[in-house]
């Protein structure tokens, strides 16, 4: 039997060299294993005559046994000490200063975007886009700005110098553009927001060279002034979240719409505070009218046929009047410590489920 004892040592040692679990695997392998070298004695049982047999078998299995214990016992201590350096080396030290909130956040304006479009994507309404470099007859002439017309000055438009063919490209000075482009590509009825960026040559305390719009159009073969009220004074009672909401008309001029109005919205200020729906002060909120017969036939939609409504406000103060910004130009100064005062949550993403701000 002492082949038996010294291969039975011999694994034994190894068991005992193991430094890690991976290492014991193998030995287990090359002992136990179904080419291993215990398996491989029980193999030559079957050529011992069978009075041999039973006591050699006995005694391969009797080695077999211990090593298996062996394996074990050991595997229990290299287990022991795996968790014992884990536990060590991932000790929490409780006595440290919590993670640093993440710095930064979502501002103000984009969050009012997204309030806003989700208060209009609830009446039906899509979100269309546009680019913000422009030419004059998407800028200007398809609205209905007549040619060498000052209202085209009205507004300080930034201006590319002229490419080859000496023709000028601009950056869009409000978002009216898209109506142009939408209805342009598309079929009526239309029904769409245009949230953006447009420019202005213009800096002062209430005026930054570039500022949000969102433009409002609706075309179909029935709406009218009626339904231009109604959707802004649905849209103003959930953005400022009261029931009351008066508002007034007040006769405007733009070049795309006839009739054109401002909307002024009933409001109080009380210790600086704005509150929509009572008061004495009213506050003017937008421009808005029925399309232009001349900006549908820009746009090849029959204004025999097709009629309709606009409508364009000013983002940023209104983001500046739900949320109590004093200052527009802090809106652009791009200061962590603002952002971190006034902006909100990527979590908060806006929506008419769990509410709107
Ligand atoms: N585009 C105008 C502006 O920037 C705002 C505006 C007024 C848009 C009336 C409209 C509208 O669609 O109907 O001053």
């Amino acid at each position: 039997m002492t082949a038996y004892t010294d291969l039975q040592t011999e694994i034994e040692g190894e068991i005992a060299a193991a430094a890690d679990l991976a290492a014991l695997d193998v030995v287990r392998v090359s002992a136990l294993g179904k080419t291993g070298r215990i398996s491989g004695l029980l193999k030559t049982l079957g050529s011992l005559p069978p009075e041999e047999r039973k006591t050699t078998g006995a005694a391969i299995n009797a080695v077999r046994d211990a090593i298996s214990a062996s394996l074990e016992a050991r595997k229990d201590v290299l287990e022991a000490a795996h968790l014992a350096e884990r536990l060590a080396r991932e000790r929490i030290d409780l006595s440290l200063p919590s993670a640093p909130r993440p710095k930064g956040g979502v501002h103000p304006t984009l969050q009012v975007m997204d309030e806003m479009i989700a208060i209009f994507a609830d009446m039906g309404f899509e979100v269309a886009e546009g680019p913000d470099i422009e030419d004059d007859f998407h800028n200007f002439t398809a609205l209905n700005f007549p040619e060498k017309h000052p209202a085209r000055e009205m507004h300080d438009t930034f201006f590319f110098n002229p490419d080859e063919n000496g023709v000028r490209k601009l950056l869009r000075t409000h978002t009216s553009p898209v109506q142009i482009r939408s209805m342009i590509s598309g079929k009526p009825p239309f029904r769409l927001i245009v949230p953006g960026r447009v420019f202005r040559c213009d800096s002062d305390q209430t005026h930054t060279p570039m500022f949000h719009q969102i433009e409002g159009l609706v075309i179909d073969k029935t709406a009218h002034m009626g339904h231009l009220k109604w959707v802004l004074e649905t849209f103003i009672s959930r953005f400022f979240e009261t029931d009351s909401v008066t508002t007034q008309f007040r006769p405007h001029h733009f070049p795309f719409t006839e009739p054109s109005a401002e909307m002024d919205v009933r409001c109080s200020w009380e210790k600086g505070e704005l509150k929509v729906g009572t008061g004495d002060s009213w506050l003017e909120i937008l421009g808005c009218g029925m399309v232009h017969p001349n900006v549908l036939r820009a746009c090849g939609v029959d204004p025999d046929e097709y009629q309709g409504f606009a409508w364009g406000m000013g983002v940023d103060r209104l983001t500046m009047l739900k949320y109590g910004v004093p200052d527009l130009r802090d809106m652009f100064a791009a200061d962590t410590r603002w952002l971190g005062h006034y902006g909100f949550s990527g979590f908060a993403a806006p929506n008419s489920a769990s509410g709107l701000s």
